[in-house]
């Protein structure tokens, strides 16, 4: 949808910085919580789950994915990963915090399918 979005298959943030706002070129360019008089009641609440959820992983832990690795999308309804998006999970050492013990395996890291 070029006329909503500057190059969209490009992995670009910056398209919903206020200076650009491209989320907001059309009510219906950016649906992941619906629209119209559906639109979800737990919009505000739902987003600041995510955030504190995505916080908390992305300063306790280091995410890999393999070397290669391409996203499949299903676009069936709303876009999902269609391989769940596997990715393995590295504890990060944190000053005071208990460290993972290496002998649970847990220091070498964890391999999740992340939406499945
Ligand atoms: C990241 C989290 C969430 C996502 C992605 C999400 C997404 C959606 C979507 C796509 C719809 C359909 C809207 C439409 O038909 O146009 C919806 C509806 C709804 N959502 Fe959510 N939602 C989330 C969190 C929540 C939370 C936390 C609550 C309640 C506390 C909630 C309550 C509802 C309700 C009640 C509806 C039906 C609204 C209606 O039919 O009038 N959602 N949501």
């Amino acid at each position: 949808m070029p006329e909503c979005w500057t190059d969209p298959d490009t992995f670009d943030p910056d398209r919903f910085a206020p200076h650009r706002r491209e989320n907001h070129s059309h009510r219906f360019a950016w649906v992941p919580f619906g629209g119209g008089v559906h639109k979800c009641i737990g919009m505000h609440f739902g987003t600041l789950e995510v955030k504190t959820i995505l916080h908390e992983m992305l300063r306790t832990t280091r995410w890999t994915i393999s070397h290669g690795y391409q996203a499949r999308w299903d676009n069936t309804s709303l876009p999902v990963p269609a391989d769940g998006l596997p990715v393995r999970l590295h504890p990060v050492d944190l000053p005071g915090k208990h460290q993972a013990d290496p002998a649970k395996g847990l220091a070498a890291g964890v391999s999740y399918r992340l939406c499945k």
